[in-house]
């Protein structure tokens, strides 16, 4: 069978097709952009995403017409969190408040105080990327505006309605708004009413790798299917990477360097340990749940980097010597403050230690360490959740550098693997979840082909070990100038 993934990230939207044969017959992306209207704030036109969900379409279409055509299933991803607020008619209300958006630690203190069963029944800690704090601040900053929200959405949840007219989320997804009883995979009245929202405002629920409905008449004639293909549940961002790598099962884990750093882990069953920030959310297939850390900016601060530069990001990298043991200075990656291990959302990030010899390529190199040790705090941080990774699959735009794979493997001292299509991981995993609601079973799915495994080198894991070490001692003082 032929399917169509379709990825909202949040640097692009990326549409994978699927082949017969299990091989990607085409992707395509199309860029966005990020507005920042305040210090903290991070949005996105919801109409700019579903624009660019047809541009690739037609792509594909005046491509790969014949395949597209044959499309039976289209599974969706989506980055996650984001609030996309409707009014009765349909309409989009303000722009998308993105996971990346402090702006609601308040509401986050406030939710955290008032309503005390909130670890319990959501598993997580309340962080300002969630769902739930932001719509108390819009109640709280644009109170009409609140009063005629009818419907929040999550990033591709929207999508999913204007291909198909109902409002509908996955577990995995759902997971991140706080409004989820992530054990018992069903809304929150309770956790609903604390945040001063109704179920009725909320999509009807899906597993992932169900079918949540049907490309609309219209659209199936717009792009040529020859019959309107199923939507699949699919699945938030991170769990569509992990259905793409195959990591169902407790002990799988991977390593994401996309916008966002995320090192995932999927558990035997709901393991919630909200103390240390990391996330346990639902996977994307029934009965199966996950942890995971979260950095807020991972390959974005090589994407702000090359911004600052004016140089692309990899002639960034190509100047980088690969045989400097260690950059000259540092970097603290927090440029949108930090959800694991800290849930912090005021701190900010920094070169350190500059002095009169350093280079942009130490700079670079500094960044891609910081970023590295960053992940190494989510590791023990997960570790500290109860589970120990050993090994790990890597995707995100980011491992696309053999450089910066291998600094988080010394880093992170364990194997990582670079898998085939890694940097559309997501848009892939979206489209496994397509084959499996039209059909296919769970032991039929293909897992990519490993390419290369990046092993730790004992030297250099020790010498991280330490310089990590050292470099923690950067975070309680940026803090503590943040909230000063
Ligand atoms: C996960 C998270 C990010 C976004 C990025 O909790 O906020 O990984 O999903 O797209």
């Amino acid at each position: 069978m032929i399917t169509l993934g379709i990825d909202i990230g949040t640097s692009s939207v990326k549409s994978a097709l699927l082949g017969e044969d299990d091989r990607v017959i085409a992707s395509v992306s199309r860029p966005l952009s990020v507005s920042r209207p305040q210090p903290g704030f991070s949005e996105q036109d919801p109409q700019h995403w579903w624009q660019a969900v047809c541009d690739g379409l037609d792509e594909l279409q005046a491509h790969h017409g014949k395949e597209l055509a044959q499309v039976q299933a289209i599974g969706l991803s989506g980055q996650m969190h984001g609030a996309t607020l409707l009014d009765a008619e349909g309409a989009v209300l303000r722009p998308c408040i993105l996971w990346n958006d402090s702006r609601s630690a308040p509401q986050c203190e406030q939710l955290t105080r008032d309503w005390p069963p909130l670890h319990g029944v959501t598993g997580n800690l309340a962080m300002p990327g969630f769902t739930a704090p932001k719509l108390m601040w819009v109640a709280e900053h644009e109170p009409q505006l609140f009063n005629r929200v009818a419907k929040v959405l999550l990033p591709k949840a929207y999508v999913r309605w204007r291909l198909c007219g109902d409002y509908v989320e996955d577990m995995s997804d759902a997971s991140g708004t706080l409004w989820l009883d992530v054990g018992r995979r069903d809304w929150s009245d309770a956790a609903l009413a604390a945040s001063g929202m109704r179920r009725e405002q909320m999509p009807r629920l899906v597993e992932g790798n169900a079918v949540s409905g049907q490309l609309s008449a219209a659209l199936t004639k717009r792009w040529g299917f020859s019959r309107p293909p199923l939507i699949a549940g699919g699945a938030g961002d991170n769990a569509a990477g992990a259905v793409g790598l195959g990591a169902l099962h407790a002990g799988d884990a991977f390593v994401s360097l996309g916008t966002s750093g995320v090192l995932w882990a999927t558990t035997a069953a709901f393991a919630p340990a909200p103390q240390s920030a990391v996330h346990a959310f639902c996977h994307a297939l029934p009965g199966t749940w996950h942890q995971m850390g979260v950095l807020l900016s991972a390959a974005a601060c090589l994407a702000w980097w090359s911004s600052i530069t004016g140089m692309d990001e990899a002639a960034l990298l190509h100047e980088i010597d690969p045989n400097t043991q260690a950059a000259s200075c540092w970097f603290a990656p927090y440029l949108n403050g930090e959800r694991t291990p800290h849930n912090d959302a005021a701190v900010r990030g920094g070169f350190v230690g500059i002095e009169n010899g350093c280079t942009r390529a130490d700079m670079t190199l500094a960044l891609l360490e910081g970023v590295a040790y960053a992940m190494r705090d989510a590791k023990q941080a997960v570790a500290g959740a109860g589970t120990v990774l050993t090994q790990a699959d890597l995707i995100g735009g980011g491992a696309r550098s053999p450089l910066w794979s291998q600094l988080m493997a010394d880093v992170l001292n364990i194997p990582l693997h670079q898998v085939a299509e890694s940097d559309i991981g997501c848009a892939l995993g979206a489209a496994r979840l397509a084959q499996l609601a039209s059909g296919l079973s769970l032991d039929q799915l293909r897992k990519p082909e490993r390419l290369h495994t990046f092993e730790p080198r004992a030297e250099r894991a020790v010498l991280h070990a330490q310089r990590h070490r050292q470099w923690q001692a950067l975070y309680p003082k940026l803090s503590a100038f943040a909230h000063a």
